[in-house]
């Protein structure tokens, strides 16, 4: 997604440049070239040798280096790149950029840019909020930096709050989401996938077998058109996509408030198996065998159908909602009666009979329906199906 792409990565000096170093491997993974850049600070931390190695480039960190300014002066440098990173950005190195300092080769090449600047804050929640700090970041949004993170939660110091560096793969999807070219640039978003599980008790979970493929493939596959995806997924058992946000859920209610908390989007993908019910009250407490031997009776209650509530949305209604249907028998019968109930515009139905192999299996038949009628798709791998659906996505939204 990154490929013919260059990003400069300036490393500050701060505990998490050593998830600069996973940063440069992911980016170099989508096929992204990295310039590692390093502050004397971060030197403290991370060694420009595993910087260079992992880079596979001659990494820069003084700013009177002359053989480099014979081979690539500052300047050409900065411009070479197609977007600029800084992760971390400390505090004084925001400082340096919103008080136009150039007084190490870092500072210097953000003074000296044209190119469009990523930065990714770390620093101790106080000094996150200490005014100073706001006013700073508050300069450089005004302008027109861009900024992914800080996270909230535990930080190296041992304190808790604003300031933790997001983390490499939302770096990940925030260079993606400036740099990645295509019919969906500039769109937004949010898939579902995988399954709910449903707490029965501290130990025991009502759940099904989705392993979230289909959902992960479609992200993907609508990453690569250059829409920015936020990709919001119950225990899946792939491994979630790579150049996307990610927000990982257990229960429907928790998948819900995260869509919510998620829109406005210009498109919702409900890909996601979600339980139709949960315990009316999840125990506090294991649940034990009974003496008698009687095994307790589970009382269910009924899910939020997500699916139907964003459909029927009167305000911030994504432009196309696609949902998904597993039918067993009667598919394109049972799949359009399913569009009009839930108020979706799309339904994408397959026959999940367990002689088709598709639940769990890497292949998908699957039959596109809306307000003109049925169009069923040959049988193909789910990547396959995810990049039609994305580049019809991509025309319907054009
Ligand atoms: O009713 P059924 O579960 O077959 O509908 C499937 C579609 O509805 C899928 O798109 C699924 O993600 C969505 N759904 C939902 N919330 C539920 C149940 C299903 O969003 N509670």
């Amino acid at each position: 997604m990154l490929a013919g792409k260059r990003i400069l990565l300036v490393i500050g000096g701060g505990i998490a440049a050593f998830k600069a170093l996973e940063l440069i491997r992911l980016i170099r993974k989508e096929g992204g070239a990295v310039t590692p850049v390093l502050t004397n600070a971060a030197k403290e931390f991370v060694t420009p040798l595993s910087a260079s190695a992992l880079a596979a480039e001659k990494v820069y960190t003084d700013l009177f280096d002359l053989t480099d300014e014979a081979e690539m002066g500052h300047i050409e440098l900065s411009r070479s790149a197609d977007l600029l990173v800084v992760a971390p950005a400390t505090a004084d190195l925001m400082a340096k950029m919103a008080g136009g300092h150039a007084d190490d080769l870092a500072s210097t090449l953000l003074m000296a840019t044209d190119t469009p600047v990523l930065v990714a804050p770390a620093m101790n929640v106080r000094m996150w909020l200490n005014p100073a700090n706001q006013r700073n970041v508050a300069l450089l949004e005004g302008d027109g930096v861009h900024r992914v993170g800080p996270d909230e939660g535990d930080m190296a110091c041992g304190e808790y709050g604003p300031g933790r560096m997001a983390e490499p793969q939302a770096i990940l999807a925030a260079i993606v989401e400036r740099l990645a070219d295509g019919p969906l640039k500039g769109r937004h978003i949010l898939v579902t996938s995988g399954p709910t599980t449903e707490p029965i008790d501290p130990v025991r979970y009502i759940a099904n077998r989705s392993s979230g493929a289909q959902g992960t493939a479609i992200a993907q596959a609508l990453a690569g058109l250059g829409a920015r995806v936020t990709f919001i997924t119950g225990p899946a058992t792939v491994p979630p996509p790579q150049s996307v946000t990610v927000i990982k859920v257990e229960t429907a209610q928790e998948m819900l408030d995260a869509v919510r908390a998620t829109l406005p989007a210009d498109a919702a993908i409900f890909a996601a198996a979600v339980a139709d019910w949960r315990m009316a009250t999840a125990s506090g407490g294991k649940i034990k065998k009974d003496k008698s031997g009687k095994p307790p009776a589970l009382e269910l209650t009924e899910n939020p159908d997500i699916l139907a509530t964003i459909s029927k949305l009167k305000k911030g209604r994504p432009r196309l909602i696609v949902g998904f249907a597993a039918e067993t028998d009667d598919v394109i019968k049972n799949a359009t009666a399913k569009r009009k109930r839930k108020g979706c515009d799309w339904i994408v139905a397959n026959d999940v009979s367990p002689e088709t192999g598709i639940m769990g299996g890497s292949e998908n038949a699957v039959t596109l329906i809306d307000a003109d009628g049925a169009d069923s798709w040959p049988r193909a791998t789910k990547d396959q199906v995810a990049r039609r659906l994305a580049q019809r996505i991509a025309d319907a939204l054009s």
